[in-house]
């Protein structure tokens, strides 16, 4: 099958407004927020490379990703769907679960998950990654990254057993295309309706939870918080069940015992 990204398909999509490829960049999110303050512009942009450089994941970490991935940011304006300013939203998660019902189309006999705060796994690997970064005004860059024909064989030796990829899990290369409009039927879907919390959807995010059961250990600063997952909150909290009782915790970076 051919591999290529088919840009005039993606052009069309109705939720984008701008469309940017470039064949190489380093990140795709600051390749956007930088042409952002030079080029003409109306969101939401979609930023697409075939070649990520120097992909960047949460807390400073790198991305790989490989030939056959899906990098790709878009730019949003929430004032374009009432989002409240200074009030935070689980923007990370529902955007989450627009990748993983995009994803489990393509694997209907594999649950994929939610890995609170931005990750997504399918059987205990990583299959994808979301990384939001905030701007000005109410603009947040979405920042997506998945493993789609880049084999785990691949990738970085010490990456290798913890991630996966849909051509390991289906044996045949995935039209990435395709998946990307999913991804963009979903976030069209989803995103104009986040500053209600009482639409259906957030309750997938506790639908989709992959962390039920184990014991997390979350890591504020100095400070550590261990429990066992419960789930998650419609307004985007890790429910955790600790030694003093049932706690939601809603930032820091994660560890399973
Ligand atoms: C993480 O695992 O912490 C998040 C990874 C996010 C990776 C994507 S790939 C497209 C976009 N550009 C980047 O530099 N990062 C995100």
């Amino acid at each position: 099958m051919d591999d290529q990204l088919e840009i005039d398909r993606l052009r069309r999509h109705d939720f984008i407004r701008t469309l940017w490829f470039e064949e190489t960049v380093g990140s795709t999110n600051t390749e956007l927020r930088e042409r952002i303050g030079r080029d003409r512009w109306h969101p939401p942009i979609l930023m697409l490379t075939e070649k990520q450089t120097a992909g960047r994941g949460r807390g400073n970490h790198r991305w790989w990703a490989g030939p056959g991935s899906l990098a790709f940011s878009v730019l949003i304006n929430g004032s374009q769907w009432n989002w409240p300013e200074g009030r935070q939203l689980p923007i990370s998660l529902a955007v989450g679960v627009a990748m993983v019902e995009a994803i489990q189309s393509f694997l209907p006999n594999l649950p994929v998950g939610l890995h609170w705060p931005n990750d997504l796994y399918i059987e205990g690997q990583k299959i994808g990654g979301i990384l939001i970064e905030g701007l000005p005004k109410n603009r947040w860059i979405l920042g997506i990254g998945v493993n789609i024909n880049n084999s785990q064989q691949w990738a970085p030796l010490e990456l290798r057993n913890r991630l996966t990829s849909l051509i390991d899990l289906k044996g045949k290369k995935i039209d990435r295309t395709e998946i990307l409009e999913k991804a963009l039927d979903g976030l069209a879907e989803i995103l104009p309706g986040l500053s209600s919390l009482s639409s259906n959807w957030s309750e997938k995010f506790d639908l989709y939870c992959s962390q039920k059961g184990e014991m997390l250990q979350v890591f504020q600063g100095e400070k550590i918080i261990r429990g066992i997952c419960e789930g998650i909150a419609a307004d985007g909290g890790l429910r955790l069940m600790t030694e003093h009782g049932q706690q939601t915790v809603y930032t820091g970076s994660l560890r399973s015992d």
